[in-house]
This record gives C-alpha cells, structure tokens and sequence, in this order.
C-alpha cells in the first residue's frame, strides 16, 4: 500500500511516496533558500515558496516512484504544528487531489512525523516503550511512546527550541541560517569545556527544557569580547560552508561554539536519562533537525544511557515527507481518515 506523504510545515516543500510504512520509493525536498540573507524564516515569504514549489515537488516524487494515483492507498499530508500559511499550502493541495482522484486523506501531526523518520528505519529494532526526544527548528520535546503510537508528553521547552538555539547564536555570530550544521562542524575545532555555561534549572517540571537562558549567556560573551570585526567578516561570507568560515573565526569563538554545543547536549541527554528510568524505556528515539548533529550522536553513545538509541539517517533528520507517508501508515490501517473540513493548526499538540 503506497501513501503519498505531503510537508510544508515550515520552510522545505516535500513530497515522497512510502510503501507500507517501511520502504521509500521517493522522496523529494525543496529546501528554501530565499530565508538565508533574513537569518530566519519569514513566513510570507515561505507561503509563496510552497505555492511555487508544491505541484513539481509532487509530479518528482510520483515521477521517481513509479507509481501513479491510482496506485496510491492515501494522501497524507502535515496539518500541523507550523507556520500556517505554509501548512495551508499543502493541505489545500493534498484536499484537491484526494478530491479529484477520490482517495482518502490521513492527516499527520509533524512531530509524530519526525518519530516515524526513526520507526521507518529501525522497525522492528524498536522496543516498546520508547522515549523519544524530538529536538528541531520549532520543537523540543520528551514523550513516552507506547505500543501502538500512543503518546505521553513528559518534558518540553519553556521557551526556545534547541535548534532555534543554534539558529539564533549562529546568527548573533555571522554565520549563515540555518546554523545548527555550520556549528556542529565548526564545534570539534574549540575546546567544550572552555566557557562554562551553567544548565538551567526548571522550577515546577524537571524534564522541561529552557534554553533562553544559555542564548543570553552566549550574548553576554560576544559583548565582553569585542567581536564586532570578525562578526562582520563572516557576515560578508553569506552563505558560506563551515570549512570558508573557519580561518574568520579565531579560536575563542571556536571555543565558544563548542562549550554552547557542549551545554546543548548536556542539557538534551541529561533530561533523556532521567525519562529513560522513570518510564522504564527500552528504546531511545532522537528525532528533528538537531538529531543531525554530530556531536549530539556521538555523545549519545558515550552516554551509556539504559537503552539503545535510534537516529534517523542525516537525510530524514530534517523537515522531509517520507516521514509523514510513514506515520500515515498505521492510520490507514486503522481508518483513520480525515474530511475536507481538515485545517492547519499552528500549535498542535501531540499529547
Ligand atoms: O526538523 P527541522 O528540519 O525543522 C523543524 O521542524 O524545525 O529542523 C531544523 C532545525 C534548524 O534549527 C537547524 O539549525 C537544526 O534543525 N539543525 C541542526 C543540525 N542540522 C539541522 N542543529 C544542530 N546540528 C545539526 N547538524
Ligand atoms: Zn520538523
């Protein structure tokens, strides 16, 4: 049974076709460029990528499949949580293609989607319960997932995503947007243990995350340090790679980047731990943009942690729909099926 899987929650336009949950036949990303000169995403401007994008990412995925319409089981496509302008697009295409093929339409929450990145890959190697630690651009989230895909919300942040972390030091630096890659890869040249940041300390909910803290400490730094001139140099690189910015950033600042990765993955794997023996996991899923990060898969595995670890590969890390024709699977199986009254959510809740 092959899903045609839809996302344009936030700034990738992307279509793949997955069969039976498990195989990929396609999948197509269209990373938007356009935001990297605003250091972000701009929401309007995203909405019009996805207009021009959507019909020949979707005609791609199809075309490299194989299949046509009528051998699709479904379409499912992202209704949330993101920037709704952006989730409009894809659900108004997905809508009038169920409609003008008559197939059914599975609504997918974008966070179950980065879970099932992992579920695709590592099936049946999954013990259940998991905990999975989403970590992207917009979500840092711990839930415990049970037999089945039901889901219990245990920790999340108060404030900032890990990855809007990294895109916001990045760009407070002069490095490109995103910045979670060019950090990662300029991070193993800096010495982690050079600037101690100290780890927030949550009143009320241990397991939630806060990471605004650490982004005004790093601010802090970059003021006493006086980096105006090297900042400026690399923002005339725009766009550049980790390799072109590495001989404009002098060694505090590599020293720098490392201590605020350091912290990140302490502050990630250190709450992962607590969950791990309070709900008794047997597995540990990282999923979302940040679960690309080198240093985090590297420290994962030194971590010792209870469980065994899943990551998706780099590829299905980030914002893709592989992840969302995956995650749709046990819906149609189950008959779960969503009307044309479908809307876009920009704060939907997993659990
Ligand atoms: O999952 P994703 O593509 O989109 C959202 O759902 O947000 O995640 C994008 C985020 C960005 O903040 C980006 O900087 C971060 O993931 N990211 C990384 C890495 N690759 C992407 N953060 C740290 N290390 C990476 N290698
Ligand atoms: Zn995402």
């Amino acid at each position: 049974m092959k899903i045609l899987g839809i996302e344009t929650s936030c700034d990738e336009t992307a279509a793949a076709v997955v069969e039976d949950g498990i195989a990929i036949r396609s999948s197509v990303v269209a990373s938007q460029i356009a935001h990297a000169k605003y250091g972000g995403v701009v929401p309007e401007l995203a909405s019009r990528e996805h207009l021009r994008a959507i019909v020949p990412v979707v005609r791609m995925a199809l075309e490299q499949s194989s299949a046509t319409f009528d051998g699709l089981a479904a379409i499912a496509v992202t209704e949330g949580p993101g920037l709704v302008g952006s989730l409009l697009v894809g659900i108004t295409y997905a809508k009038s293609l169920c409609l003008a093929r008559n197939l059914p339409l599975i609504a997918v929450n974008h966070i179950e989607g980065h879970i099932h990145a992992v579920v695709l890959e590592a099936g049946a190697g999954i013990e259940y319960p998991a905990l999975a630690l989403v970590v992207s651009g917009g979500h840092t989230h711990l839930f415990e997932v049970r037999e089945g895909f039901t889901y219990r919300l245990l920790g999340k942040t108060r404030d900032d995503a890990a990855g809007e972390a990294y895109d916001k030091v990045a760009k407070l630096l002069g490095f490109g947007y995103p910045g979670g890659p060019i950090i990662d890869q300029l991070a193993p040249h800096g010495d982690p243990r050079a600037v101690k940041f100290t780890l927030a300390r949550m009143k009320g909910n241990a397991l939630d995350f806060s990471f605004s803290g650490l982004k005004t400490a790093v601010l802090r730094w970059v003021e006493q340090h006086h980096l105006s001139a090297e900042i400026e140099a690399r923002r005339r690189l725009q766009g550049a790679s980790a390799q072109e910015f590495l001989p404009l950033t002098p060694q505090p600042t590599l020293d720098l980047l490392a201590s605020f990765q350091y912290t990140v993955i302490e502050e990630l794997l250190r709450r992962a731990a607590v969950c791990i023996e309070e709900i008794g996991a047997r597995s540990l899923i990282i999923s979302g943009g940040v679960a690309a990060n080198a240093g985090l898969r590297a420290a994962s595995r030194a971590a010792r942690l209870a469980c065994p670890v899943f990551f998706p590969t780099p590829a299905l890390s980030t914002d893709n729909a592989a992840m969302i024709a995956a995650a749709a699977f046990p819906k149609l199986r189950a008959g779960q099926f969503s009307d044309f009254s479908l809307r876009a959510q920009a704060n939907l809740a997993l659990a």
